[in-house]
């Protein structure tokens, strides 16, 4: 059992909260189950299972956020935009996790810093839609809002809320879990065998050099390491990996928010790291009122429209106590309003004097329409918007200390640009997102090199 808690502990429990408290809310995006019977014993049955995550797991990471506010270390987040059932197989949880480990690996030998790992995987089923029904060829239907909810295909039956749902994402997260679990410690993450997490393409990438040369630099280290000591260098085997999802749908997330023996207060024990979506995230909505309450690090996306005032109000709400580690800001703007967008923003935060790691998500700003009827993104936006956070937090005197992608492991082709620099008709190829386009193992790896470049830029300006 950790002895964290008492370093993290200094807060007081909220006033007036409860588990249901934001029942008393306007609650944004949820949908409507026709069949209140059936939504009750749902959730009487998911109040029964085990959690999927424990709080000493929870409290280690508000740690390593903590130190990432300080600068010690960056954070990686990254997977699909939303998880589907269908995905939940052995092949696509080994490559998110071999493309996300390879990552950090760049990160942390190009930063030289340790690197907090988080996917966003074993509970990302819930997704928020800009319209509630969805109309073709003069019939309505409720929208699709992801596999914890109902089904995509447009059909009365699949598109009806079904509370089942619920506990099929709990068992699809818990399997996810398992597997993520059971690899890493197994040795899957061990950092004398890099070679275990080469995906197929590294033979013939044009990054496949560049990458190949860091895994022989880190060798080479823990070699020279291991012959200075005369022992092996231990604690290479093991990384740490925690989950996230926007926790969206809240009637699930009020049936794993838990009290446990040993630490004080309430833990949302679905994910380590949820986060509220941008369109849930007024002051006043049942989202912010639901997580004011639990006691896990938690995140809030911030789009263009947000103002420095509700940026401010935000923190007196959800971090009244300047707790360390406690909050994450991801702004999402844009490659064509980073610029004008954000400044203030960092301006207040900056003056007002608070704590919050600042972590940019260059993807959802950045999605458009091709001619040919996919929704993309282009890999020049994703690359400016990121550049441009690093140099307007420089400017601003504050500290962009993470990053938040929707990428794969898969061979996918749903954004353009690149190495390899996909095109529009290459979208026809391999486009199997039914959301959000995703990077696909070349292009991720390929961000995390570009991050390492500016990260170095910005440290040692020439
Ligand atoms: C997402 O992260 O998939 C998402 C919907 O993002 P946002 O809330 O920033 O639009
Ligand atoms: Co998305």
């Amino acid at each position: 059992m950790p002895a964290s808690d008492r370093t993290l502990s200094a807060v007081t429990l909220p006033s007036e909260w409860s588990a249901s408290s934001w029942r008393s809310r306007t609650a944004m995006q949820l949908p409507h189950y026709p069949d209140a019977a059936e939504l009750a014993s749902t959730l009487a049955e998911l109040r029964a299972l085990p959690p999927l995550v424990t709080s000493w797991e929870i409290l280690s990471l508000k740690q390593q956020l903590a130190e990432a506010q300080e600068g010690k270390r960056f954070l990686l987040q990254g997977g699909d935009c939303a998880e589907s059932f269908d995905a939940c197989a052995s092949e696509v949880i080994s490559n998110r996790l071999k493309v996300l480990l390879q990552m950090s690996l760049v990160l942390v030998h190009g930063m030289r810093k340790p690197v907090v790992r988080v996917g966003r995987f074993a509970g990302q089923y819930a997704k928020p839609r800009s319209t509630d029904t969805e109309t073709i060829g003069g019939v309505t239907l409720p929208s699709y809002r992801g596999d914890m909810v109902n089904a995509p295909a447009f059909t009365e039956a699949a598109r009806r809320p079904d509370p089942r749902r619920m506990i099929k994402a709990h068992a699809r997260s818990a399997m996810t879990m398992n597997f993520v679990r059971a690899l890493i410690d197994g040795g899957f993450a061990d950092l004398h065998h890099p070679e275990y997490w080469n995906l197929s393409w590294v033979g013939h990438s044009p990054l496949a050099d560049e990458y190949r040369r860091m895994v022989n630099a880190i060798g080479d280290a823990v070699h020279f390491m291991e012959t200075l000591s005369g022992a092996e260098v231990h604690n290479l085997n093991r990384v740490d990996f925690y989950t996230s999802h926007e926790a969206l749908l809240l009637p699930y997330e009020e049936s794993l928010t838990r009290q446990v023996p040993r630490h004080w207060g309430w833990f949302n024990l679905s994910t380590h790291f949820p986060w509220i979506g941008m369109r849930t995230a007024a002051a006043d909505g049942a989202h912010a009122e639901y997580f004011r309450g639990i006691r896990n690090p938690i995140a809030l996306k911030v789009g263009p429209s947000v103002t420095p005032e509700q940026l401010l109000r935000i923190i007196d709400l959800l971090n009244p106590e300047d707790e360390p580690g406690r909050l994450s800001f991801i702004h999402r703007m844009g490659a064509g309003h980073i610029a004008e967008k954000l400044p203030p923003l960092l301006e207040a935060i900056r003056r007002d004097g608070r704590r919050v790691l600042w972590v940019c998500d260059p993807m959802h700003g950045n999605t458009e329409a091709t001619a040919n009827g996919y929704k993309t993104r282009r890999f020049a936006n994703i690359g400016s918007e990121l550049e441009q956070a690093f140099d307007l937090h420089a400017a601003a005197g504050t500290r962009l200390g993470g990053v938040h992608l929707e990428l794969t492991g898969e061979d996918v082709t749903e954004c353009l640009g690149g190495a390899r620099d996909l095109t529009e008709v290459d979208l026809e190829r391999a486009y199997q997102s039914t959301v959000d386009p995703r990077l696909n193992y070349e292009q991720a790896l390929e961000v995390a090199m570009l991050i390492v470049r500016k990260h170095t830029q910005i440290a040692s300006p020439t």
